[in-house]
């Protein structure tokens, strides 16, 4: 069972709701920073409450060692993505935010327009309207007008727009810590402090620049 009384994040206050987080892994390529992100979470003591759309399913099936089905073991809870009646999709049901990671075009879309069509994109509705924090993980490239139209609508709603781009000052080793360093952002935008994320002027040299062989230095 799902023991849903662990600590608040210290970062939060005592409010309810504020340890559940929803997560959403819709059908774009980068499903491993949902996997992630539902392990981050776990090892935060908060409670997550997972929905899949059904090509999340098949990106997972594409990208990922594990099925869908281990995928959403990682979860406290898990919703099917055509139950519009679970616990997130209504706004009385508190929880302290939503990462969509990754969040496809049509996921974005349609909650840039208000008309949502499966749970996730509700959830994520739900969570604008209720003023929570919304983090989406977006990942499209190139984007063409339409897109950027809907991602400025999404921004001017309150959403945290946030595509999936490493930060290569942290001198990453692997696909892995590319990915931990974005899942750890993310989780910083919440007020969690996951400690898997090197920050600069903290774990890395503070104002290190390595020289280049002409005498020039790196850009960081
Ligand atoms: C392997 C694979 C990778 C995909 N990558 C992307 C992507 O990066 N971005 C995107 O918007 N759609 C991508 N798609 C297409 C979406 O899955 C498709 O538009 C789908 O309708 C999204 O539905 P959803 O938002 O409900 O998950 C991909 C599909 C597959 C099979």
């Amino acid at each position: 069972m799902v023991d849903d009384s662990r600590p608040f994040a210290p970062s939060f206050d005592a409010t309810g709701g504020r340890n559940r987080l929803v997560i959403g892994i819709s059908g774009a390529t980068g499903v491993a920073y949902g996997v992630r992100l539902l392990d981050a979470v776990r090892e935060l003591g908060l409670v997550s409450h997972l929905v899949i759309t059904k090509p999340g399913e098949m990106t997972i099936g594409y990208e990922s060692p594990l099925s869908p089905k281990e995928v959403a073991a990682k979860a406290d809870h898990v919703y099917a993505a055509h139950d519009i009646a679970a616990p997130i999709a209504s706004g009385s049901f508190r929880t302290g935010g939503m990462v969509i990671a990754p969040c496809s075009v049509r996921s974005w879309s349609e909650i840039a327009t208000g008309v949502t069509s499966n749970l996730l994109t509700r959830a994520a509705d739900v969570t604008l309207k209720e003023r929570r924090p919304l983090v989406l993980l977006i990942r499209e490239s190139p984007l063409h007008v339409g897109h950027l139209r809907s991602l400025t609508q999404l921004a001017e709603m309150g959403a945290i727009i946030m595509p999936p781009l490493p930060a290569f000052y942290t001198e990453p080793r692997s696909v892995a810590e590319i990915i931990d360093q974005t899942v750890a952002r993310a989780l910083d935008i919440l007020g969690y402090d996951w400690p898997q994320q090197k920050r600069w002027g903290e774990d890395l040299a503070k104002g290190r620049r390595r020289r280049g062989r002409k005498g020039t230095t790196d850009a960081q």
